[in-house]
């Protein structure tokens, strides 16, 4: 090796060093912080099967309204606890052998059972506030995860433009399933059900529109837009449809 050539070499050496220094760093770092949120999402799970009749939202880890979390949100708020080290039998996350028969049984059948149950595996993954499209999303991630090619129903407020260019009746019914479903179904914290007439009679003597604006605003506890994250246009939807279901 010539003089140069060593000259060269010293400051090339620290250089890698920094960087090999930076990404174990990072990593512990990263791996600090999902324990922590391992931890959380177990005490949270318990918390969602106590407080079944609590409003949603209030019961899972994460930012997300109701409705919106993404597959991975929701693996990692619930699924996890058992998922992750293949508790109860469970196909452990990323195990492309213990997937591939359940993968073979197609999308609808896992959610099927995800959201019903099968045998150890609790319907919901034992949250019942989860909706039906946010265990999809989950299943999806999850067999995705192992090799399947799985696509995650959309989340509602992501979809933005595409969606208020739809049609407004099914953009109405989607926002609904995924998002009021969740009080409007049951009645909730005191929701006017989808469907009953008395209960929506009294709300929509002045017209749906007056029911639009104070829905909006909120409501007791009607969050604002119900928690929904899009646009007016597509909530003003979601209200004709619920509404609609009572006429
Ligand atoms: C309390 C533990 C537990 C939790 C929490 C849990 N699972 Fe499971 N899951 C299981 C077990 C156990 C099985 C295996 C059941 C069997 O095959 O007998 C399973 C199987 C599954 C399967 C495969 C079903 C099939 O037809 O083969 C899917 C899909 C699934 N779980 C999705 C989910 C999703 C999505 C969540 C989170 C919302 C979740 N699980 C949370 C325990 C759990
Ligand atoms: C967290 C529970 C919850 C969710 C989610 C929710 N609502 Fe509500 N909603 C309520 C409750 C509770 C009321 C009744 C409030 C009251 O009268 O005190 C209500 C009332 C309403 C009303 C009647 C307002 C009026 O004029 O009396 C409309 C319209 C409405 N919701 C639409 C929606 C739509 C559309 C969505 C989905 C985008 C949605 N809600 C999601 C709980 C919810």
């Amino acid at each position: 090796m010539s003089k140069e050539n060593q000259a060269a070499g010293a400051p090339l050496k620290a250089v890698v060093g920094i960087i090999v220094f930076l990404a174990v760093a990072v990593y512990l770092l990263a791996k600090l912080a999902t324990s922590g949120f391992q931890v959380d999402a177990q005490v949270m799970t318990k918390e969602a099967v106590a407080a079944r009749l609590k409003p949603v939202g209030s019961s899972l880890a994460s930012d997300a309204p109701p409705g919106q979390r993404t597959g991975e949100q929701v693996y990692k708020a619930v699924c996890m606890s058992c998922h992750a080290d293949g508790l109860a039998g469970s196909p452990k996350f990323g195990d492309a052998g213990a997937w591939g028969a359940r993968i073979g049984k197609g999308f609808e059948t896992l959610s099927t059972h995800a959201l019903q149950g099968f045998n150890a595996m609790p319907a919901k993954g034992g949250s019942p506030d989860l909706s039906d499209d946010e265990v999809k999303r989950a299943v999806a991630y999850m067999a995705n995860a192992a090799g399947a090619k799985f696509t995650e129903p959309a989340v509602g407020g992501a979809e933005g433009g595409a969606a208020a260019a739809a049609d407004p009746d099914v953009v109405g019914k989607k926002i609904y399933d995924s998002i009021c479903v969740a009080c409007h179904a049951s009645g909730a914290a005191g929701a006017p059900k989808f469907g009953d007439k008395a209960a929506w009679a009294p709300r929509l003597k002045d017209g749906v529109d007056a029911a639009y604006e104070i829905a909006k605003k909120g409501l007791n506890a009607m969050p604002p837009k119900g928690g929904f994250s899009g646009s007016d246009e597509e909530f003003k939807a979601a209200v004709v449809y619920l509404t609609n279901s009572a006429k």
